[in-house]
């Protein structure tokens, strides 16, 4: 039997990750918990990601600078607890990783606490130094360049970046600057299909692309998008492949009438005791 099948492949590191460029597409995806993040192994991912989206899709925050280190960090944990193989990234949420010193402090409790194997922040040149301050330090980290929801621009205007001259530039300037500081892969997120492949070709890192088409080495999606979670229309750039969300309420729907309607719990859901015992119990 072979390490996969007997389930005791060896962790994927970031090196590995690193690695697959120009191979066998990687496979990425955000899980917040340890149930999904069971599932997710299972399915085979490559690398999971508790990403700061972590604050709307599961935490109820309304915005997503509200996330704290300690919420990435606990769930995180979570993450690692129930996985072994695949490569878990946390992302350092709004304004933790300022200076050097933040962002080595903050991923040392993500990896530590966390169980973290690498770590992900968001921007392009204006944050290598600070990529590059983690590295030296030994600690891979996956760059994310493009829209990044971290910026309070990201709520105006066109989700796309890199449409124009100016803003094309500023994307490629952003993930070479990048790599040059030592990421070991790069999320390109709304950014033109032809811009994301230009970008694959030259960069001698992984690309992972989510709304970036089908040119990139990887892909990252959110989990909640692929199971059906959406409010409205699904965004264009992802795949709902279940309906979950729906089934969930179904059944909801269906427990909530069964209880009301006395039709569950039944006798065949219950638990006998000996017989005799009741009559010799006291109440009073
Ligand atoms: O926070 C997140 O989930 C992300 C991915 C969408 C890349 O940053």
């Amino acid at each position: 039997m072979g390490a996969e099948a007997s389930g005791l492949a060896d962790p994927l590191t970031a090196a590995d990750f690193r690695a697959r460029k120009g191979g066998e597409p990687l496979v990425c995806i955000t899980a917040y918990d340890a149930p999904q993040a069971r599932l997710a192994e299972r399915a085979g991912v490559d690398a999971i990601l508790v990403g700061d989206s972590l604050g709307d899709t599961t935490l109820g925050y309304t915005r997503r600078v509200e996330v704290s280190v300690d919420d990435i960090v606990h769930h995180t944990a979570a993450v690692a607890r129930a996985t072994t193989r695949p490569l878990i990234i946390a992302d350092l949420p709004f304004m933790s990783y300022v200076t050097v010193e933040d962002a080595l402090r903050h991923s040392a409790r993500c990896i530590q606490a966390g169980g973290a194997g690498a770590m992900k922040l968001e921007g392009g040149a204006e944050v290598a130094e600070i990529t590059a301050g983690l590295v030296e330090r030994g600690i891979p980290v996956m760059a994310h360049v493009g829209l990044t929801p971290q910026s309070l621009d990201a709520l105006s205007g066109s989700k796309v970046r890199g449409a124009n001259l100016s803003g094309a530039q500023r994307v490629v300037d952003g993930a070479r600057a990048q790599a040059d500081a030592g990421a070991f892969a790069i999320v390109l997120e709304y950014v033109p299909m032809r811009l994301a492949a230009a970008i694959t070709e030259r960069m001698p890192i992984p690309t992972i692309g989510i709304g970036a088409g089908p040119s990139c080495d990887g892909e990252i999606q959110v989990i909640y998008d692929l199971l059906g979670f959406h409010h409205g229309t699904p965004h264009r750039h992802t795949h709902v492949y279940a309906e979950i969300a729906d089934q969930t309420e179904a059944a909801l729907r269906a427990y909530t009438r069964d209880v009301r309607a006395k039709t569950f719990p039944t006798e065949s859901h219950g638990f006998k005791m000996r017989r005799g015992v009741l009559d010799r119990l006291s109440f009073d």
